[in-house]
């Protein structure tokens, strides 16, 4: 096998986590102004909620439409109903699309109730060709270096398939559930391969717990047990981060 080819991501390093959600919503909001059509990848998780809060402002204000956008979540835990409290589509419903103008029948999000996750897995991947590719894709970073839910171990050709969650991952999301036993334990996540197909990627991650992960994200080599780093395969990949999270580079 050949090496992939390694690039430099840029890197915004931001004062505090209030910048981080105002860069990067500026940067979403530049490309949907650019393409009122864009086709997003959208994430959870607690870092984004303040890009998704100024991108609901920007809607407010400045007229930032989402009429005709189309958006792909990276992933859903399995067993939980859309109209779950604890469903990434309620967290997407909650947190973004139920305060803007998005069409519902252009927001995508993996269900969780699927019957036959193989067979889900394989429509989701073809709803993304078919919508013509993701144009820009939003990731967080797990404090393990996991992108979506694509645990320490991924491959780099991994597609959308059901994933067991790593304990530190659930137990870093039992403060989104009242107790640890709740965290569902296995995800349908879109893969690696998924994720480094879409045009440009911008990653987001603030405070201390993220900085060991964006070292070896950027700085370390192309490794497995660090899923981020082959964000450095990609050539259009931008990390907007806070000081905290940048303090090991
Ligand atoms: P967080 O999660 O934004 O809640 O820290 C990020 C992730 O696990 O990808």
């Amino acid at each position: 096998m050949t090496e992939a080819r390694v690039f430099q991501p840029t890197l915004t390093i931001c004062t505090s986590a209030n910048e981080v959600a105002i860069a990067a919503a500026k940067t979403f909001a530049d490309a949907i102004r650019q393409n009122p059509k864009t086709v997003l990848g959208l994430a959870t998780g607690g870092t984004p909620i303040a890009t998704y809060q100024e991108l609901i402002r920007m809607h407010k204000e400045d007229g930032l439409s989402f009429q005709s956008v189309t958006t792909f979540n990276l992933d859903e835990y399995i067993g939980l109903s859309a109209d779950h409290p604890k469903s990434y589509r309620m967290f997407m419903q909650q947190e973004l699309f139920d305060h803007i103008d998005i069409a519902p029948q252009n927001t995508y999000v993996p269900d969780g109730l699927a019957d036959d996750v193989v067979a889900f897995s394989k429509a989701y991947e073809s709803m993304i060709q078919d919508s013509g590719g993701i144009d820009l894709q939003l990731l967080g970073i797990g404090s393990n270096g996991h992108i979506a839910f694509n645990e320490p171990g991924t491959s780099a050709q991994s597609r959308t398939r059901k994933i067991g969650l790593a304990d530190e991952t659930i137990k870093n999301n039992a403060r989104f559930f009242e107790h640890l036993n709740d965290v569902p334990t296995t995800a349908i996540t879109m893969g690696v391969g998924t994720i480094l197909e879409a045009k440009r990627i911008v990653l987001l991650a603030t405070g201390e717990s993220k900085a060991d992960a964006i070292r070896c994200a950027v700085g370390g080599k192309v490794d497995p047990e660090c899923p981020a780093s082959f964000l450095q395969t990609h050539p259009d990949v931008t990390l907007i981060v806070d000081k905290a999270a940048a303090a090991g580079l």
